[in-house]
């Protein structure tokens, strides 16, 4: 081949990799027997020459690589990923390295893990399942492992974008929950839906569903029983959640997060669970993944589950042909990439901008 691509992990299903062949590109597949690459490790990947790189959000995308890339000839990266806080886009751009992700094909995967957690915590599958295990079943019991009753509460969505709005519609119509949402965006859509929603329930005798947009995610995290978190992270979202806002949470609230781990403080979390056992929380993301914060792993009102919200086999393989898209039409040149600091061209493409 022409030109040489390179992938930091082997990625699932075949269609990336034979598109990149068939438009005259050398993939090399890293194999190394670790989960995490360091920086040097993807240096010596890189090379002496190498067009473009598909990596993952584990790795640390700064100037050091994009140096190195920008040495080898590379043009293009992609990011395994929707988020790309691993990525410093600015300097990607210093050295004419386009960057992207893989928007819109994990939209659902993610919103029904998030929506998993939530009926996980309000339900207590987990406790209650290692209760079975544990043989500990004497019998039915009115108060054996008794939870939330999600309908006609109200769900709280921080970050109504792609994946924020698509779990609110799943709450709403699967649950019939009252929805409360914060986003500097107005997602009229998810406005519209909710509303139409509710004229179905009322026309048919039932309780009808309503919405808010909340001026201040103080008002959501006030009036929501279930919160669920979809921001990006950047430092206006690093702890997002700290001891303050969980103080004012409803007591017996629950808590989800799939977007990254520093958007909630895990420490004051770990605290918060201790002193509040009906409070729950629903995790895919940590601080400082792989760990989690001492004493978390100990608490029974927390469901916690290592970063799989986009792992569905459909969403993998289409998050690995949209990296190999996203590098190959760059070495390419097509028309869409001209613009080399590209990233997520999609980013609330259902919501209006502010007025
Ligand atoms: C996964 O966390 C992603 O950002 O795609
Ligand atoms: C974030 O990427 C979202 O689509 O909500």
């Amino acid at each position: 081949g022409k030109y040489r691509v390179v992938s930091t992990k082997p990625m699932p299903g075949t269609r990336w990799i034979n598109l990149l062949i068939d438009q005259g590109c050398r993939v090399e597949i890293c194999h190394l027997k670790k989960t995490i690459l360091s920086v040097e490790d993807i240096v010596d990947l890189i090379g002496d020459k190498c067009d473009g790189v598909i990596g993952q959000l584990t790795e640390d995308w700064g100037e050091t690589l994009f140096s190195a890339l920008s040495k080898a000839g590379g043009k293009a990266f992609s990011n395994m990923a929707v988020g790309y806080n691993n990525v410093d886009v600015e300097a990607a751009n210093k050295y004419n390295i386009a960057v992207g992700n893989t928007p819109g094909v994990l939209t659902e995967t993610t919103a029904e893990l998030a929506a998993s957690l939530s009926l996980a915590a309000a339900r207590r599958i987990v406790e209650a399942d290692g209760f079975m295990r544990a043989g500990l079943y004497e019998g039915w019991l009115p108060h054996l492992f008794v939870g939330n009753l999600l309908k006609g509460q109200t769900v709280g969505v921080i970050g109504a974008g792609r994946i924020g709005s698509a779990y609110a519609r799943m709450m709403v119509e699967g649950f019939k929950m009252n929805l409360i949402y914060y986003d500097l965006y107005q997602s009229t859509r998810l406005e519209k839906f909710v509303t139409a929603y509710g004229q179905f329930l009322k026309a048919n005798g039932e309780q009808p569903v309503t919405w808010k947009r909340a001026s201040s995610m103080e008002e959501v995290l006030r009036e929501a029983d279930l919160i669920s978190l979809h921001p990006v992270l950047d430092k206006t979202t690093y702890h997002l959640v700290n001891k303050e806002r969980l103080a004012i949470m409803k007591k017996e609230a629950i808590l989800v997060n799939c977007s990254r781990g520093p958007v909630i403080d895990e420490a004051a979390l770990v605290d918060h669970l201790r002193e509040n056992p009906m409070f729950r929380v629903g995790l895919d993301v940590f601080e400082e993944e792989p760990f989690m914060k001492p004493g978390l792993a100990d608490m029974k009102n927390a469901v916690v589950v290592p970063h799989i919200a986009s792992a569905s086999k459909w969403t993998r393989e289409g998050m690995a042909t949209l990296a190999a898209l996203n590098v190959l039409g760059r070495i390419k040149g097509y028309p869409i990439w001209n613009d080399p600091n590209r990233v997520d061209p999609f980013l609330n493409e259902n919501a209006s901008p502010p007025a």
